[in-house]
């Protein structure tokens, strides 16, 4: 059972600047969250603070039950997915995928013949295989993000964490990426929090949606019962706004067709 746990949680920059405020949230197990909101509302410094990259100015992180807020990122068992792919542009893609595993100390530490076996898994789930012996700069970037991917699953973290990690895309691999990313979520059930500006991106993914607006939390819930209820005039105009608008803009070009 991994639940993650955000509770009265608030961020504070050095420079004053208040980013999160008494934030609280519960991740199911095995559950998809997207944290949806405009620019500047606090998404990535969430996530962050659950990573470890963060640190917590009040309240408390639990993941499976331990407070994370002093553990270092490592100790936390997350893995992470950022916009930019941060790959190492001197190894291949195998030691991409492997790196993490081959820097695991003590109990944790797997064999060379269980790091081999996880490469060739992840590199099979994820399209890679004929990729292996490159280095990035020879990938699309639909490739070199789908190495990120597997470079963060392959560690089977207890908690996946993704930040706009399809926004380099262009929108047709953005679509085949999000899929792909459901997939792997059905497939392995781990945990996730995913961050999004982009409200059909959190539509189409998320079990549930958690709508922040100014460092707070608006709204929570399965996607299409926050739509057809949204709980204030911000979610109303962010969220069911823009949705009506692309509905009806798609009609009105199916009707002038
Ligand atoms: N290191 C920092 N120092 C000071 N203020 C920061 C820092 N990082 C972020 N902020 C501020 O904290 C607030 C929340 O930023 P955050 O990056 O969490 O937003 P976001 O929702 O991820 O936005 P975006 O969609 O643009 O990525 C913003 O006002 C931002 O300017
Ligand atoms: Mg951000």
């Amino acid at each position: 059972m991994v639940e993650v746990k955000f509770e009265r949680v608030k961020k504070v920059y050095d420079d004053g600047t208040v980013a999160v405020s008494n934030l609280n949230l519960t991740v199911n197990d095995g559950e998809f969250l997207v944290l949806l909101g405009p620019s500047g509302c606090g998404k990535s410094t969430s996530l962050r603070m659950l990573a470890g990259l963060e640190d917590v100015t009040e309240g408390r992180i639990t993941i499976d039950g331990n407070v994370v807020n002093d553990l270092s990122p490592g100790a936390r068992g997350v893995g992470m997915v950022f916009q930019s792919y941060a790959l190492y542009p001197h190894m291949t893609i195998s030691d991409n995928l492997s790196f993490g595993l081959r820097m695991e100390k003590g109990e944790k530490r797997l064999s060379k013949e269980e790091i081999d076996l996880r490469v060739k898994e992840t590199a099979e789930l994820l399209g890679l295989t004929e990729q292996l012996g490159k280095k990035p700069k020879e990938l699309s970037g639909g490739q070199r993000q789908r190495v990120a991917l597997g470079r963060a699953g392959i560690r089977r973290p207890k908690v996946l964490l993704m930040d706009e990690p399809l926004s380099n895309l262009d929108a047709e691999l953005r679509n085949q990426m999000r899929t792909e990313i459901r997939r792997l979520h059905d497939k392995f059930g781990t945990t996730t929090v995913y961050v999004t500006h982009d409200q059909i991106e959190a539509m189409i993914l998320a079990d549930r949606i958690a709508i922040m607006e100014g460092g707070e939390l608006q709204q929570h819930g399965p996607p299409l019962e926050v739509y057809n209820n949204p709980a204030n005039e911000f979610v109303k105009g962010f969220l069911c706004k823009h949705i009506d608008e692309i509905v009806d803009t798609a009609n009105r070009i199916f009707d002038e067709r």
